[in-house]
């Protein structure tokens, strides 16, 4: 079996759907279910025998420790974050706390209990990072796209906390020899998504009738990549990736942000148009920019291609419409979400913009 952390967050429970979905490998899924962790992206599993939900802090070394000894997996792949870049701005010690401290302690039991496996099952373990694209800083224009030899110039309290953990990660390989893996992706959407990023929350304020907020001029650019096609790429570095090296991932899909909220509304207008017959854009307003806001990520993924055959299944134009498909098919799963503690958080983020 394999040990999956912060599962039950976007690309985590996207990740285990998938998984129990293509193979009848078993799953233990430790998640702290932070405001971004539900259990009810997970539904379809209950009473699935194949998967195993505990509900801890991927810190609690003795919880690890135990769930090591009793389970035994093959494989970790590290999910468990803090994710979003806004709320680091805001408060980063949660950023510190999971992503750095949480990351080491997690590698500090893993490192014990490989230790302790026969040569065979060192040999075949493996530790997956989940990372991200933002740990290389942001991109001028016109320059050639992120390489995974990049330098990290992480920007934000989010970034720089990953990238410590992408250290952390790269140092228990060459220090003590245990056998992980890192991927580095770019900007995921899709379903289960969180509506405190950019496109969920453009959706849903479409729907609501309220604004629909551009940071600064909106002509940031971010390359996007459907969830889905993040989840066969782990599971293809998983299956074949060289231990201490890290993969870029990327949909090869770069897009300005203004150019990404237009294309929602396109398609809003035309799944579920307004009642009073004017389009959505209409709804867009600009806001105050994000402080330190990265002008431009773009992704060379073409590492992962060459020597894993990994590429992405969907392009930009079919993953967007399936998006916005299945968040008007799931209006409860929205509305659940963005109840109590959801409200509050827009209230500090855009306050009387909203
Ligand atoms: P998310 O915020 O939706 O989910 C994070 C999950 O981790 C939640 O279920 C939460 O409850 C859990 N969690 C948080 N702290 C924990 C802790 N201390 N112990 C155990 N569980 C904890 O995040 P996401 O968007 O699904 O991102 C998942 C991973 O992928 C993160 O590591 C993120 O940095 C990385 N990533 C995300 C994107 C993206 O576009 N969303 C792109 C590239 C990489
Ligand atoms: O690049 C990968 C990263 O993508 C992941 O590591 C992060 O976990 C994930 O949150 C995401 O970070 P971004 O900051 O790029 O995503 P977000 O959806 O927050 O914002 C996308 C762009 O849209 C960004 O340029 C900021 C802008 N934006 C965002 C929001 C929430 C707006 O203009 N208005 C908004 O209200």
């Amino acid at each position: 079996m394999i040990l999956v952390t912060g599962g039950a967050g976007f690309i985590g429970s996207n990740f285990v759907l998938d998984w129990l979905a293509a193979a009848d490998e078993p799953v233990v899924n430790l998640d702290a279910l932070t405001y971004a962790g539900n259990l009810g992206n997970l539904t379809s599993l209950q009473g699935d025998p194949r998967h195993i939900f505990v509900h801890g802090d991927i810190g609690d070394c003795a919880l690890v420790t135990s769930l090591l000894a009793q389970h035994r997996p093959r494989a970790i792949v590290n999910f468990a974050a803090e994710s979003h870049v806004d709320r680091s701005i805001h408060g980063p010690e949660d950023f510190v706390q999971t992503n750095i401290v949480g990351t080491f302690r997690l590698l500090e039991a893993v490192r014990a209990y490989w230790g302790g496996l026969d040569v065979a099952d060192q040999a075949a373990f493996r530790f997956l990072h989940v990372s991200t694209d933002e740990v290389y800083g942001s991109l001028a224009k016109d320059d050639p796209p992120f390489s995974e030899t990049h330098r990290y110039e992480p920007n934000s309290p989010y970034s720089a906390s990953k990238a410590a953990s992408d250290h952390l990660v790269r140092a228990y390989h060459h220090t003590y020899g245990l056998p992980v893996l890192t991927t580095n992706c770019s900007n995921n959407y899709g379903p289960y998504h969180f509506p405190e990023k950019l496109i969920p929350l453009v959706i849903h304020n479409a729907l609501a009738g309220k604004p629909l907020p551009i940071y600064g001029d909106g002509q940031q650019v971010r390359d996007w990549l459907y969830v889905t096609d993040h989840c066969s790429a782990i599971r293809r570095v998983l299956a074949g990736g060289r231990p201490g090296e890290t993969y870029n991932v990327g949909g090869w899909n770069e897009k300005p942000n203004l150019d990404v909220v237009h294309t929602l509304c396109a398609i809003l207008d035309e799944l579920s148009p307004r009642t009073d017959g004017q389009p959505y854009r209409a709804q867009i307003t600009y806001v105050t920019d994000r402080p330190g806001h990265d002008r431009r990520y773009a992704i060379d993924a073409g590492k992962i291609e060459r020597e894993l055959g990994w590429k992405p299944a969907e392009t930009f134009e079919t993953g967007i419409c399936k998006t916005v498909q299945w968040y008007l098919d799931n209006q409860a799963w929205v509305g659940n979400v963005t109840s109590g503690a959801y409200r509050d958080w827009v209230g500090k983020q855009y306050g009387a913009q909203q």
